[in-house]
């Protein structure tokens, strides 16, 4: 089976994607990630229950520009029947490209209702929530695990397999277990061993910081699609340079100061507009604004007056002054052409 159903164009060899992300894979991101090259783009997890509720702030979660596709969204729950009516709320009124089902995320107050990687201590819920979901929808199933609940449920192919076998069209791993949370490194290996054992498509996540490494994960596994979240953070341009190496190529070294602020502001109007309450979409932008920041030199002190911050014209100054202080003519440590 194949990603035809994402209707990439051919000239898409190994896609990239911009991975589901809670407070940061929203619209105004995740269009400058696809700007950057990101093929396939995804909404952070919303919570099935939160759907059927219909809250504003969930209504928020699920919007997107046209631009963006293909987009997934992506729902988590424990109980099935909710996430299958959940599921058919989003085909009909969201109408994204694929739904996908969250089985990663390790936060406590999810993981203690069963949601998230918490359906990973019972994989005949796992087939459940896969069955009722793809029953309730004519768009395609995909579902994103991590390697298991913990050392002694680690098992990421008989958890792919169960997936697959209930009907997932595509699993994304990223292998680590939900007792690992972020620790230690992603286990590519075991990404190699689920594209061994499954027939539908397998997506790698975890642990690409450079172009090299999203090449590197291909080589390595044989995966058929590559995600990437906090490599991303504050460096949108890491997709192009991912994309470079995939293709065999040279990756462009990391934007200079200027440009990378030009594209800060870029994304902050776009979080504004989209937001609609200025200050409130200023305040959520501050991390936004550390990441952009992280490694320039003098990078503390302005990170620190970047936290104040309220209104866009607060930012635009502050960059600014950044830009004209000596500091701005030395390059970013540790961000070389080299670390591409
Ligand atoms: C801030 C943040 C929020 C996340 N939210 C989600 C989410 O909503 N759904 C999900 O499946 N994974 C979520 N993840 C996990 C990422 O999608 C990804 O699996 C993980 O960060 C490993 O990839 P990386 O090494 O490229 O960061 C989140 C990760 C981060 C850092």
């Amino acid at each position: 089976m194949s990603l035809d159903f994402l209707g990439l164009p051919p000239r898409v060899g190994t896609p990239l994607f911009l991975a589901p992300q809670a407070g940061v894979s929203e619209s105004p991101f995740r269009r400058l990630c696809r700007e950057f090259g990101a093929d396939v783009v995804s909404t952070e997890f919303v919570s099935a229950r939160g759907i059927l509720g219909g809250n504003e702030k969930t209504r928020d979660y699920l919007r997107f520009h046209d631009e963006e596709r293909p987009i997934g969204i992506q729902i988590f729950g424990s109980d099935p029947s909710e996430m299958a009516d959940a599921a058919a709320l989003v085909t009909d009124v969201y109408a994204p490209d694929y739904v996908d089902i969250n089985f990663g995320c390790p936060v406590k107050k999810v993981v203690k209702r069963n949601g998230g990687s918490g359906c990973l201590r019972d994989l005949n819920l796992v087939t459940r929530i896969v069955q009722a979901v793809s029953a309730a929808t004519h768009l395609p199933v995909t579902t994103k695990i991590r390697s298991g609940f913990d050392e002694t449920t680690r098992d990421p192919v008989r958890i792919g397999l169960t997936c697959q076998d209930a009907g997932s069209r595509m699993v994304t791993l990223h292998p680590r277990t939900r007792e690992d949370m972020y620790s230690g490194s992603a286990r590519w290996e075991e990404i190699a061993a689920l594209r061994e054992a499954l027939e539908v498509p397998v997506v790698g996540n975890g642990d690409i910081r450079t172009g090299r490494d999203a090449r590197d994960m291909v080589d390595r596994t044989g995966c058929d699609g590559v995600m990437i979240a906090r490599g991303s953070h504050g460096r949108p341009w890491l997709f192009s340079q991912a994309r470079a190496a995939l293709d065999g190529g040279v990756p462009a070294p990391d934007p200079g100061v200027e440009e990378r602020f030009r594209i800060c502001l870029r994304h902050a109007r776009n979080a504004i507009a989209f937001e609609g309450n200025p200050t409130k979409a200023v305040i959520e932008f501050r991390k936004h604004l550390g990441w952009y920041t992280k490694g320039l030199p003098g990078g503390r002190k302005i990170r620190a007056d970047l936290h104040q911050v309220n209104r866009l014209e607060e930012i635009e100054e502050r960059l600014s002054g950044f830009l004209s202080s000596e500091g701005s003519d030395e390059a970013p440590a540790g961000q070389t052409g080299a670390a591409a």
